[in-house]
């Protein structure tokens, strides 16, 4: 972190923190806190809390939790510096300026200095495109009935035949080795150094805030690979951005269009459909569902019509479902894909292919019938068991009944009949809904939090109670005086942190949303710090059940440590009074009123 600590407070105090969320989340205010909506996961009863006197937001579902700049860095995807220069310019506050070299900024903060060159390099291809050698290239595009403004707008470029002209290009910005290998866009061989792309049509990948992080180029005709891509690097991660999204999160439309190429999504935006996005050469993830899922709760499939295509919507399906949005296929046939179609039938075709996109479960019933001989009366059978098995996914009756509905009409099979197949057998299996196969595509975020919150039990636990306690009530650390103190928060970061909350105490300045400053630049541990001052209080500590389990959870947390130090213990007037102290531990009452 480079920017003074005052600072960083003076930013983060000037900022208050349900101002800013309110921008982002809906809150309603409940007792002293805040609530509203995650905007981390998906969900449909408010968990995500926003503490005025705390000055942090925790998620009790997800476990997401941090301060007013933690918050902007993750809901907009900003690096600490970026997040803290939003905030600085909302609250007028000045940041002061600092000059590096540019080795010595790389150091500091090597993201931003990817970003810088990654820009440089889209200026450069593009800046190629235009150029005589870059003829070839822009002919391509020309080719395939881009226009200059779409050209302009997704600032697509050319890499020359020349192997190292890019390489040479940013060494002469000033740029070291160990960064223009980190970029991606160069390869250090024992043969020598060369630009990872060269003769190829070049597509810059932009993030949603319009930051190059990566790129994909194509060869000019046939060849292999056909698209070569940057590999992933510290500012690009192919399974949480999404090509197009920087302008389809714009778009007025109440769904996305989500394809499968580059071309696609450029096509598709030429011809006024500019909420199309694609997964970048990679399968859809569930962090892009949970990307998309903060602009739409509904997508459209428009994947390429063969049998690829066809498997990689299957997968993406039940991830969409999974975090909450609905999902229709659009059927490209007989055309390949998007780019295809729109150059061959037009963009009022395509759209009627949007207003005809077929359900997502109707869709993977079309599918599976795909496996039966439907001319076979066995075979047929079989089919209506396997649809009538996977109707049981619903584990709602009436949404169920609703698609029983639908797929009797649309397999011309009796309403009645395949009512009471589904029936009998959901009967047979005891009445419980099926979880649809893909078990495993299970939000990987909700899981993990899920995972944290069983190893998370015992002392730990104790031990952020306690400091949730002191900070929501610093009249306790009266109470606590002389039993338990920093020493007795055993792991390293709950010792960190709690070392700081006493003196904090101790100096008439205890401020939770300033400690975790210190953590900000480990997402890891900041989350973890934010969820330190946010154990699950279930009331404040009126009745006598909850004053019983402060003084139960002080002395826990006391007799954990004590009980290590006894462990550890070399001496053996040490451990005597370590024993001395666990005795007295056991008469030991605290009481609060
Ligand atoms: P396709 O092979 O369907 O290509 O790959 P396309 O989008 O139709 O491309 P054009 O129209 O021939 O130019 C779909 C996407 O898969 C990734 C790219 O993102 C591509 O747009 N891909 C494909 C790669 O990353 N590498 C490859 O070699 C091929
Ligand atoms: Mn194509």
């Amino acid at each position: 972190m480079y920017y003074p600590e005052e600072i960083v407070e003076e930013v983060r105090t000037r900022n208050d923190i349900v101002d800013v969320i309110s921008g982002y989340v809906k809150l309603q205010k409940k007792g002293s806190n805040y609530f509203g909506l995650c905007p981390f996961h998906n969900e449909k009863s408010p968990s995500f809390s926003v503490s005025p006197q705390k000055q942090m937001y925790y998620c009790f579902g997800c476990g997401a939790g941090g301060n007013v700049i933690t918050f902007v860095m993750e809901y907009e995807n900003y690096s600490f510096p970026e997040a803290l220069k939003v905030l600085a310019d909302r609250a007028g506050v000045k940041l002061p300026e600092v000059e590096y070299s540019k080795e010595e900024r790389a150091k500091a903060d090597r993201r931003s200095t990817l970003l810088e060159l990654n820009k440089l390099a889209a200026n450069y291809f593009y800046y190629q495109l235009n150029q005589p050698q870059g003829k070839q290239g822009y002919d391509y595009f020309k080719n395939r009935e881009l226009t200059d403004e779409t050209i302009r707008k997704f600032g697509l470029g050319y890499a020359n035949k020349t192997s190292d002209d890019l390489y040479r290009y940013l060494k002469s910005k000033g740029y070291g080795d160990e960064t223009l290998r980190d970029s991606g866009l160069v390869t250090m061989e024992e043969r020598g150094t060369h630009d990872k792309f060269w003769n190829r049509v070049m597509f810059p990948i932009l993030d949603v805030n319009n930051r190059v992080i990566g790129f994909g180029g194509r060869v000019m005709g046939d060849g292999a690979p056909k698209y070569l891509n940057s590999p992933e690097t510290i500012v690009f991660d192919k399974s949480r951005n999404l090509y197009g999204l920087n302008y389809a999160r714009t778009s007025r439309e109440k769904y996305m269009l989500a394809c499968e190429g580059y071309m696609d999504v450029i096509a598709m935006h030429q011809a006024g459909f500019t909420n199309a996005v694609a997964s970048l050469g990679t399968a859809f993830t569930t962090q892009h569902a949970a990307l998309l899922k903060r602009y739409t709760d509904m997508v459209v499939l428009t994947y390429d019509s063969d049998g690829a295509g066809v498997k990689a919507a299957l997968r993406a399906i039940p991830i969409l479902k999974e975090v909450g949005i609905s999902t229709k296929v659009l059927s490209m046939k007989p055309y390949k894909d998007p780019d295809e179609f729109i150059k061959k039938m037009g963009k009022e075709a395509f759209r009627e292919r949007i207003e005809q996109a077929q359900n997502s479960f109707l869709f993977e019933i079309d599918v599976l019938k795909r496996d039966y001989q439907m001319e076979d009366p066995e075979q047929k059978t079989r089919f209506y068991n396997a649809a009538a098995r996977k109707l049981l996914e619903f584990p709602e009756a009436l949404e169920r009944d609703n698609y029983i509905h639908a797929v009797a009409q649309a397999q011309f099979i009796p309403y009645e009949d395949l009512k009471r197949l589904v029936n009998r057998l959901g009967n047979q299996l005891g009445g419980a809904p099926v979880r649809p196969r893909e078990e495993s595509f299970q939000a990987g975020e909700v899981r993990e939090a899920k995972r944290k919150k069983e190893k998370d039990s015992g002392i730990r636990h104790s031990q952020r109670l306690l400091l949730t306690w002191l900070i929501e009530r610093p009249e306790l650390f009266d109470k606590i005086a002389g039993i338990v103190g920093p020493d007795d928060f055993k792991e390293p970061l709950y010792h960190q942190v709690a070392t700081m909350v006493f003196e904090g105490q101790a100096a008439g300045n205890l401020n939770p949303a300033g400690i975790l400053n210190h953590f900000i630049n480990d997402e890891e541990q900041y989350k973890e710090v934010a969820a330190l001052f946010n154990a699950n209080l279930k009331e404040s500590l009126n009745n006598e059940e909850q004053k019983k389990a402060f003084s139960e959870t002080v002395l826990r947390v006391r007799k954990n440590s004590l009980d290590e130090a006894s462990r550890s213990a070399t001496d053996i007037g040490e451990l005597q009074r370590i024993i001395r102290e666990q005795a007295a531990l056991g008469t030991l009452q605290i009481t609060i009123d």
